[in-house]
């Protein structure tokens, strides 16, 4: 993996990458979550290392450990990742959304256990805010890059997602595919950016997520130039 890119193509960068699922709680003990592993995410950061950055991993919890050279950063629900990553947005250079962020979160967890009574119980939840679109609009911007994980219409819901949430570039998994994606170890996927020419793109076959990081390292460095 280390021989797709040369090494210090991001020397001197300052990276900020999301990771993982996030927690919303219900209550003390329970909590709405997802299946991401956090590999991806971890992938990118050693990838990020490798290329001479400097990193700072927002984490959610996830089975892994702390990257070597990375300064890692755990949280647990979207807002407290929105938090950390807004309080490093000051010389960030480039940030690379890869957490698989709970979209919302239950309207107001319980202070204390919820007990079993009803036959039947509803939760309202809430929408969470969009840590990615957050960074992304900030002033000044840092290269943003985001995932699409979809299960259908892939190039046009990841294309969507680059121009709402304002990115330079968006890599979008076929999440329908159970062989790669969500808590696999492999992954595919396609690059697309947008340059003077229009919307452009690179498609990147099955592979092992360490590669597939240092393929996104590399078009990121070489889109920032
Ligand atoms: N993302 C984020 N904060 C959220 C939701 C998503 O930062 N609250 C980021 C993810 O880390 C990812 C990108 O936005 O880089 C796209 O996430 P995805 O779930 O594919 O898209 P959504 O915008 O949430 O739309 P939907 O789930 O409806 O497809
Ligand atoms: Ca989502």
């Amino acid at each position: 993996a280390q021989s797709l890119f040369q090494s210090g193509v991001l020397a001197g960068q300052r990276v900020v990458i999301t990771a993982g699922p996030t927690r919303e709680p219900l209550d003390p003990v329970r909590y709405i979550s997802n299946h991401s592993s956090g590999k991806m995410g971890y992938a990118l950061a050693r990838a990020a290392v490798e290329a001479g950055a400097s990193v700072d991993l927002i984490s959610g919890p996830v089975a892994l450990s702390a990257p070597d050279r990375v300064k890692l950063h755990r949280i647990g629900t979207a807002q407290e990742m929105l938090e950390a990553s807004l309080g490093l947005l000051h010389n960030c250079d480039i940030f690379i959304g890869c957490a698989a962020v709970a979209d919302y979160r239950p309207a107001d967890a319980a202070v204390q256990k919820i007990k079993k009574s009803a036959d039947e119980v509803s939760l309202q939840l809430v929408k969470n805010p969009d840590v990615l679109a957050r960074v992304a609009g900030h002033s000044p911007k840092p290269f943003s890059v985001g995932f699409a994980a979809e299960t259908e219409k892939l190039r046009e819901h990841a294309l969507g997602k680059l121009e709402r949430k304002g990115l330079n570039m968006i890599v979008a998994n076929d999440v329908s595919d159970s062989r790669i994606g969500f808590n696999s170890e492999n992954n595919a996927a396609l690059l697309l950016w947008r340059d003077d020419a229009g919307v452009r793109e690179r498609e990147v076959e099955q592979c092992s997520k360490d590669v597939l990081a240092a393929v996104v390292i590399a078009q990121i460095a070489s889109l920032k130039g």
